[in-house]
């Protein structure tokens, strides 16, 4: 069955393709890589053992976008592609609005126009706002957005809403907490282009010493260690929710509906927790100082996972449920950094060095978590002299 994944070049785009192939989709991609490395797909190619069908293409584009639909045959369409900073939503709100919201319209529109119903859609905590307490459920209501980014998320959920209402669209809105790690092989990755705007690529990337320093911003909070609390999930997770999701979509036999799920581990971490976590299992220290609060960041916001018991009502099946409450999912930050290292120590012999290039760590270290096991970058091969594969 034809999938068409959006952004599907992209970090958790990526992921979830590999998730889509190892439960016998067929995914197809359409990416304009504005925010992603054509590079990905050779990654891709070498996980899953073939070619996966990549259209470079910008999705507000609304002809090509219904041609893709009817000649590639596409049953589903999860939709990623998307802007998700949020520090530069708030320096660019035209941008994020037009470029969020124009491409979920034209997709929307598109998918109507050629019959086709299931859609999971690329939501975000950020549709919280500043919530009063955490953990937040599918329920907690929904406060002002904090930032442009936080709102074109609170505003494609209501489009969402609004047209499965009264079309033929059976659409879930998914939505991610903070998503980090990397596939197993690290041939796939948190690759932005660019200074990351993220936390977890500039935490690695600063240990891997592309970037000078980490700037947490602000620790003035009103948090145990004043930095900002987030619930990090593990990227396979998230990946392999997206396939739960959209089975669950292509079974249910209404013709339409619309619903909300959070993926998250329902542990929050504070930023200073996750560097110091960083720290400790790469065995090496982060260079990082305070910065100023960034602006359009809510102070704490983690998921809780444990109320989606009576989702069986939907019928999605066990595992599907299991995978969409995401139990024991990661119930730390250190434990999902663990997750990285298994692969890791068993390759690490003589014969493997050169055979995974995006594993790098400088000469004559030893021990600790490799710095590329949670990233793969391509300014990488840059360092070469300087550094060997695991
Ligand atoms: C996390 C924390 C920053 C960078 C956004 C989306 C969310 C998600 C992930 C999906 C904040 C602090 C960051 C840095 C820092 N989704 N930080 N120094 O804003 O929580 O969530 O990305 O794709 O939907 O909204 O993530 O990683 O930008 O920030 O101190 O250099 O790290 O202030 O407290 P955010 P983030």
């Amino acid at each position: 069955m034809n999938i068409l994944v959006t952004g599907g070049a992209g970090f958790i785009g990526s992921h979830t393709v590999v998730s889509l192939v190892e439960a016998g989709f067929n995914p197809v991609i359409v990416d304009d890589f504005s925010n992603s490395e054509p590079s990905v797909l050779s990654g891709l190619k070498k996980i899953v053992g073939r070619e996966v069908s990549c259209h470079v293409l910008d999705c507000n584009n609304y002809p090509a976008m219904r041609q893709i639909l009817r000649d590639e045959k596409i049953a589903g369409v999860i939709h990623f592609a998307a802007f998700k900073a949020v520090g530069e939503s708030m320096q660019e709100p035209l941008a994020y609005y037009r470029n969020n919201l124009g491409s979920l319209l034209t997709l929307v529109d598109a998918m109507l126009a050629e019959g086709i119903s299931n859609l999971i859609f690329s939501s975000s905590c950020t549709v919280y706002g500043e919530p009063d307490t955490s953990p937040v459920t599918e329920q907690t209501p929904i406060k002002p957005a904090a930032s442009v980014y936080g709102n074109t998320k609170q505003v494609g959920e209501e489009i969402l809403r609004d047209v499965s209402a009264v079309k033929p669209l059976k659409s879930l809105s998914l939505r991610y907490f903070n998503p980090i790690g990397a596939h197993p092989s690290a041939l796939i990755g948190e690759l932005p282009r660019g200074v990351p705007s993220n936390l977890v690529p500039f935490v690695t990337q600063t240990a891997a010493g592309l970037r000078e320093s980490l700037t947490i911003f602000g620790n003035d909070y009103p948090t145990p260690d004043g930095t900002c609390i987030r619930d990090f999930i593990h990227i396979m997770d998230l990946a392999e929710a997206h396939v739960a999701a959209l089975q669950y979509a292509l079974n249910k036999s209404e013709s339409s509906f619309y619903d909300t799920f959070n993926l998250g581990t329902g542990q929050g971490n504070t930023v200073l927790e996750l560097v110091k976590t960083f720290e400790k299992v790469s065995g090496k220290p982060l260079p990082y100082s305070i910065g100023p609060r960034r602006e359009g960041d809510v102070v704490a916001v983690w998921a809780d996972v444990k109320n989606r018991a009576n989702y069986s009502a939907g019928k999605p099946g066990v595992r599907s449920r299991k995978r969409l409450r995401m139990p024991g999912a990661g119930s730390s930050v250190y434990r999902l950094y663990l997750r990285h290292d298994e692969p890791h120590r068993k390759s690490r012999s003589p014969g493997q060095r050169g055979v995974r290039p995006l594993h790098y760590r400088r000469r004559g270290e030893r021990g600790g978590l490799c710095t590329g096991c949670c990233f793969a970058w391509p300014e990488s091969r840059t360092y070469r002299e300087d550094r060997f594969c695991c």
